[in-house]
C-alpha cells in the first residue's frame, strides 16, 4: 500500500473532509453526550477536559473491570456536580468483556471515547464506528499488521456524517502548529536529515491484591508487547506521527537495534530502540528511544536540518528556526516582560516550557467542533499510516535487519491475546 492509496481513503494527514449537514442536527451549543470506554489514567483525564473545555458532557461509562467503572463513576459524578450536571444514570455503566458492545448500543450517547489499552482499539473501534456514532480513538490504531489492515476496512465504513479522530494531541500544539506551517512552507529548504528521540521513565507496577496472572497482565499491559505494541509504537509513536507531518509522508524502510537491558520485570516490551528511518528523497531519521527508571526524566523531540537553516521541535523549551527565516515560537497570551510569572516566555527566558500545554484542549475542541458543525474528519488512515511507521521500526529491531514498507504490509508480525477475557464476566 502507498501513500497514494492511503490518501485516496480520504484522510490524509491533517486533511478534513467537509460535510454539508451535521448527523445529529446539534445545535450550536448543545451538548454533546459523551461515553468513555476505559477509565484509566488516560481515558479520565481527556474526557474530563473534554467536559470542561468544550461542548461534551460525560453521560455514560465503560470498562472491563467493575474496580476501574466504580472510579470513573466517582470521578464523573464529582465533575458533572461541579459543572451543574446530572449524575451518571446507572443504566449508562457497563463491566465486563462486553461493555463496549453495550455502551455502543446505547441510544443516549453520541460520541464514544476509546481508551483501552491499545490492542483493543481496532475491534472497539469497529464496533463504535458501525454503531454510527461519532468515534475519539487513542493511539495507536492498531498494535500489528493484520489489526492495520483491519482499521483500514473500518475506516472506509464511516460515514459521512460521522467525525472520527485519532489521540495524535501533539499535532495541535500551538507551538509545534505553528513550526509546522513554517516548515510546510519551505523555510529550511531541502531537508536533509532528521534527529529524534523520545526518553521517558517507565509506568509503575499495578499489583492490586488477589488478581490472576492474567488479571495482572491486563492491569500492566503497558509492558507487554501483545497488548501495547511495544515502547515504539505505544509511546514513542507521537514523534514518528510528527516526522510523518513535517516531512508530509511515511518512512519507505527501516533498520534497527535495541533491547531489554535494564527492565527486569514481568513483560516483553524492549526498553530501548534505535532505528534508522529512510523517507522518499533518502532522508534518514535517526531516532533513538529509551523507556525505564522512575527519577520522572523525561526528553522528547526533533530537530529538521535543511539546506537554509534547522528546525527544533521539542515538546519542553524554546520552538524555533535557525538559518535564513530564523523565528522562534512566541506565546501570543504571554505577559509583558516584568508582568508576573512569566509563564507563557519560556522561547525567551525558559520560564514555559511545556509546548504541549494546549495540545489536548486544542484537539478536542476541534474535534467537537467537527461534529457540532457538520464538518466530520475521518483521521483512520492517516493514523494507521503512523503505526505502521513505528511497526516498521519494531520489525525492523526486532528481525536485526532491514525492513521496507513492503516487506512490513506483506509480511509484518501479527499477535495474540493469549487470554480469554470472558473470565471477566
Ligand atoms: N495520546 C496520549 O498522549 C496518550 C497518553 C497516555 C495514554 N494514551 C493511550 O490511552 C490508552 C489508555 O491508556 P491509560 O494510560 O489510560 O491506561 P490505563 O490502564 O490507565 O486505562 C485503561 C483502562 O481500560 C480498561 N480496559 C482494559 N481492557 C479493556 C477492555 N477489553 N474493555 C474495556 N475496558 C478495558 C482498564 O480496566 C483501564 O481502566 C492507551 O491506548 C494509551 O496508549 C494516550
Amino acid at each position: 500500500m502507498d501513500r497514494r492509496q492511503f490518501l485516496q481513503t480520504g484522510a490524509a494527514s491533517g486533511m478534513l473532509l467537509l460535510k454539508p449537514l451535521t448527523a445529529f442536527g446539534y445545535a450550536a451549543n448543545s451538548a454533546v453526550r459523551h461515553g468513555l470506554l476505559g477509565c484509566g489514567n488516560r481515558g479520565t483525564s481527556v474526557a474530563e477536559s473534554f467536559s470542561k473545555k468544550t461542548s461534551a458532557q460525560v453521560v455514560a461509562l465503560a470498562d472491563l473491570f467493575p474496580d476501574k467503572l466504580e472510579l470513573g463513576r466517582k470521578h464523573f459524578d464529582e465533575l458533572n456536580a461541579s459543572l451543574g450536571r446530572p449524575a451518571i444514570d446507572s443504566k449508562l455503566q457497563f463491566h465486563g468483556p462486553h461493555a463496549f458492545e453495550q455502551l455502543a448500543a446505547s441510544k443516549e450517547i453520541d460520541l464514544i471515547q476509546i481508551s483501552t489499552p491499545p490492542f483493543f482499539h481496532v475491534e472497539h473501534l469497529e464496533t463504535a464506528v458501525a454503531s454510527g456514532k461519532h468515534v475519539y480513538c487513542e493511539k495507536p490504531v492498531g498494535i500489528d499488521i493484520r489489526q492495520a489492515k483491519h482499521a483500514l476496512e473500518i475506516g472506509k465504513r464511516i460515514q459521512s456524517s460521522q467525525s472520527v479522530d485519532v489521540g495524535f494531541q501533539c499535532r495541535s500544539a500551538p507551538p509545534l502548529a505553528a513550526v509546522a506551517e513554517r516548515i510546510h512552507a519551505g523555510a529550511l529548504g531541502k531537508i536533509a536529515a532528521v534527529a529524534a528521540n523520545y526518553n521517558a521513565p517507565a509506568s509503575t507496577e499495578k499489583k492490586p491484591v488477589g488478581t490472576s496472572p492474567d488479571e495482572y497482565r491486563l492491569r500492566n499491559w503497558l509492558w507487554d508487547r501483545a497488548l501495547s505494541g511495544d515502547i515504539l509504537v505505544e509511546q514513542n509513536i507521537h514523534i514518528i506521527d510528527l516526522c510523518n507531518w513535517l516531512l508530509g509522508d511515511h518512512p519507505l524502510k527501516a533498520t534497527a537495534t535495541g533491547g531489554r537491558n535494564i527492565l527486569t520485570h514481568f513483560g516483553d516490551c524492549w526498553d530501548n530502540y534505535q532505528v534508522d528511518f529512510t523517507y522518499p528523497n533518502d532522508v534518514h531519521l535517526s531516532f533513538s528511544s529509551t523507556q525505564f527508571g522512575d527519577d520522572g526524566t523525561f526528553d522528547a523531540g526533533l530537530k529538521f536540518y535543511g539546506a537554509n537553516g534547522m528546525a527544533t521541535v521539542p515538546y519542553s523549551g524554546p520552538v524555533q528556526i535557525t538559518g535564513t527565516q530564523a523565528w522562534t515560537w512566541q506565546d501570543p497570551d504571554a505577559p509583558a516582560p516584568g508582568a508576573g510569572s512569566g509563564m507563557g516566555r519560556f522561547a525567551a527566558n525558559g520560564a514555559f516550557s511545556d509546548n504541549l500545554a494546549f495540545a489536548d484542549r486544542d484537539k478536542e475542541r476541534t474535534f467537537v467542533d467537527s461534529i457540532t458543525s457538520g464538518s466530520s474528519h475521518n483521521q483512520i488512515a492517516a493514523g494507521v499510516e503512523t503505526a505502521l511507521s513505528c511497526m516498521l521500526g519494531r520489525m525492523a529491531g526486532l528481525t536485526r535487519r532491514e525492513v521496507s514498507w513492503e516487506d512490513l504490509l506483506a509480511n509484518g508480525e501479527t499477535y495474540q491475546l493469549g487470554l480469554r477475557l470472558e473470565q471477566f464476566s
